[in-house]
């Protein structure tokens, strides 16, 4: 595990190059960032490549023991490339900014292809290259309208569906008799939202932009493993949850999973504490399982370094908060933490985003001073020998629960929303959440992934479900398996639609041993009280309405005209369980359901307080407080602590030997 940082050496004076590198290597970082974004100073002129000064930048990376991640620089187009092809851009966007090509116009497909091949020519072999990041944060500020576009659809669509009475019946034209007959009349949507079209259409139009994403990727992932040596990695750095891109659609591509984490915002209401000048945990914490469980190999290539210019509310980071990412990220595994970026810039529309390093281009910031303890306190538990850095490991007799995660929902939800209160990403985070506050390991697996193995499987929100997904989660219940579900579950199949001639959600009602005969959803800061288990809980997004046959009832709704109605409910079939949560609450409500379920399974928990988290890794415990609390660490009686004590503070972590 090493940690590094972004540095733009095109941005600087050539003659203070020397010093910043001497710098980055001091503060006890291990990996630079190059080339991201640098299109216009490596291809000033078609053709024309200039890579002599990365080679001299390669060569200070060396001296210093510093690996290198090169970008490809494809996220800004070169002026001449605008010039020469004023049709490269998405729709309605022009030269002076970034992410702003058409990854389907073909002359941007072949330029970024060749310049791909340069960097990857020249610098492939190169001892210090560890791994290439590819582009960033592939995304675009709005569905392109060009005819390249509309064909690669109609293409994408063809391919699926084969015939155009199939893509009507996927479409569910009939509504409205919007009936295509012939494919050249399809055109891509302007946007994801339907604004009352057709929502499978815009369901349909999310997976392919992902999947044009992945195949531009694709394009340059080849080039670069041909020419690199076998160990360096290929990755590209996903945001959140973001709706352009399905990480599982890159499959082909990466080997090493990447995002980008800047979670301290300052967005949110009526903040009881100063708990805002630090990340929510749990939303960040997702995230890393989600990278981890592509393949097992991930990294935090952008982290926070401190206030940022973008959100509006640009908080100042409580003390230690940036170190506490850092530490949340080593024990969620990852393999490398690098950050954007080494120095605040003098110019550009970042101009007040922080760096490692102030304005003055030397003089370390708060954040700076954070990363720098990291990488200190980090080496004497992850670095195992002069030359060799680990990724943490989990101890792997704690459990593991599988959470199940689709972006396809993602895009479901986006498409026709019904309730304005609901937020997929949140509930997924907010149920993963729930698994750590009792301190146990997740994976985030898809629908895909086989779930045999976990004794306890999560799945939120999952309202869209394939016939064989309903027969996976059945056979996963039979054969002992205990599975959580939620309100809105299984609805729709894998084209949005409600299966013919079924009533609502009557493909679950066997698994869950009830009829959901309806749900609710409450305007805005309007709740219903549900009792589970003898205690109220709030609840306002949704509400699923349940009619039990076989399931036993473990709580009820106590107010509404249908109060006494069940609400959770827990059904054995087989061997094993299966306990549906009918309402979706903003938490306090999930976090009971799921201690109380899997401490019924006898499962080792430890209950951590609210915004704290404890890790059980290989050899040291981890506890994290992003709370603005002192906490009592939860640590053996006499452990030996290699940071931090038995009391935990605000914004503090504390590690001691397993
Ligand atoms: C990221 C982006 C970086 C930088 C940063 C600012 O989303 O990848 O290049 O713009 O935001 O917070």
């Amino acid at each position: 595990m090493k940690i590094g940082t972004y540095y733009y050496p095109e941005q600087w004076p050539r003659e203070q190059w020397t010093r910043d590198f001497d710098n980055i290597a001091n503060a006890g970082l291990k990996i630079i960032h190059l080339g991201e974004f640098a299109w216009g100073t490596i291809e000033p002129k078609q053709s024309e490549y200039q890579l002599d000064w990365l080679e001299t930048c390669f060569s200070l990376a060396t001296e210093r023991d510093l690996d290198v991640i090169l970008c490809t620089p494809t996220a800004v187009i070169p002026a001449w490339m605008a010039q020469k092809h004023p049709d490269i851009f998405i729709t309605g966007q022009r030269f002076g900014g970034r992410r702003h090509a058409n990854h389907l116009h073909p002359v941007y497909v072949e330029e970024s292809c060749k310049v791909a091949t340069q960097l990857a020519s020249r610098f492939g072999r190169h001892p210090s290259l560890i791994g290439w990041q590819i582009d960033n944060e592939l995304s675009s500020t709005q569905f392109d309208q060009s005819e390249f576009t509309h064909q690669a659809f109609r293409q994408w669509l063809l391919e699926r569906y084969k015939t155009i009475d199939a893509l009507n019946q996927a479409w569910g034209c009939a509504f409205w008799n919007t009936f295509y007959t012939s494919w050249d009349q399809i055109k891509f949507p302007a946007g994801r939202d339907p604004n009352y079209r057709n929502q499978h259409e815009s369901l349909d139009a999310s997976r392919f932009w992902s999947s044009s994403f992945a195949a531009f990727t694709l394009a340059q992932a080849k080039i670069l493993k041909s020419n690199s040596h076998s160990s360096a990695f290929v990755s590209t750095n996903f945001m959140p949850f973001h709706m352009d891109c399905d990480p599982a659609d890159f499959r082909d591509s990466l080997s090493l999973w990447a995002w980008d984490a800047y979670p301290i915002t300052g967005w949110g209401r009526e903040h009881k504490d100063e708990s805002y000048r630090m990340a929510d945990p749990a939303p960040v914490a997702v995230m890393h399982d989600q990278m981890r469980c592509q393949n097992g190999r991930w990294a935090l290539v952008e982290v926070q370094p401190g206030q940022v210019n973008w959100s509006g509310y640009p908080v100042l980071p409580y003390p230690g908060a940036i170190r506490l990412l850092l530490w949340q990220a080593i024990a969620h595994g990852c393999e490398l933490i690098t950050v954007y970026r080494w120095r605040q810039p003098n110019f550009g529309i970042e101009t007040f985003h922080d760096g490692l390093v102030q304005w003055d281009g030397q003089t370390l910031s708060e954040g700076g001073k954070q990363f720098a303890q990291v990488a200190r306190e980090a080496k004497s538990i992850t670095q195992t020998s002069p030359s060799d850095y680990r990724p943490l490991k989990r101890d792997n007799s704690v459990p593991t629960v599988g959470l199940l995660h689709d972006h396809d929902q993602l895009w479901c939800y986006a498409s026709m929303r019904q309730a304005a209160r609901w937020d997929q990403g949140r509930l997924v985070a907010q149920y993963h959440a729930a698994i750590e506050r009792i301190s146990l390991h997740v994976d985030v697996l898809t629908s895909e992934s086989s779930i045999d193995r976990y004794p306890v499987v999560v799945a939120p929100g999952l309202q869209m479900m394939t016939d064989q997904l309903v027969e996976k989660l059945q056979r996963y219940v039979k054969q002992g398996g205990h599975l959580i579900l939620t309100g809105r579950s299984g609805i729709f199949d894998q084209f949005g639609q409600a299966p013919m001639n079924q009533r609502y959600a009557a493909r679950l009602s066997t698994l869950i041993g009830a009829d959901v005969s309806g749900y609710d959803a409450l305007p805005e800061s309007t709740f219903g009280a549900v009792d589970f288990q003898g205690a109220t809980y709030k609840w306002g997004i949704w509400a699923d309405l349940l009619e039990p046959t076989s399931a036993k009832v473990l709580g009820t709704y106590c107010d509404q005209f249908y109060a006494g109605k069940a609400a959770v409910v827990q059904n054995r079939l087989g061997a094993g369980v299966c306990t549906f949560v009918g309402p979706i609450d903003e938490g306090p409500l999930t976090n009971a359901v799921v201690e109380s379920v899997i401490s019924d399974l006898g499962l080792q928990v430890v209950v951590t307080p609210e915004r704290t988290r404890l890790h059980r890794m290989n050899g040291v415990q981890i506890f994290l407080n992003f709370s603005v609390y002192t906490h009592a660490t939860p640590a053996q009686p006499g452990a030996t602590f290699i940071i931090g004590s038995e009391s935990t503070g605000p914004g503090d972590v504390s590690i001691w030997k397993a």
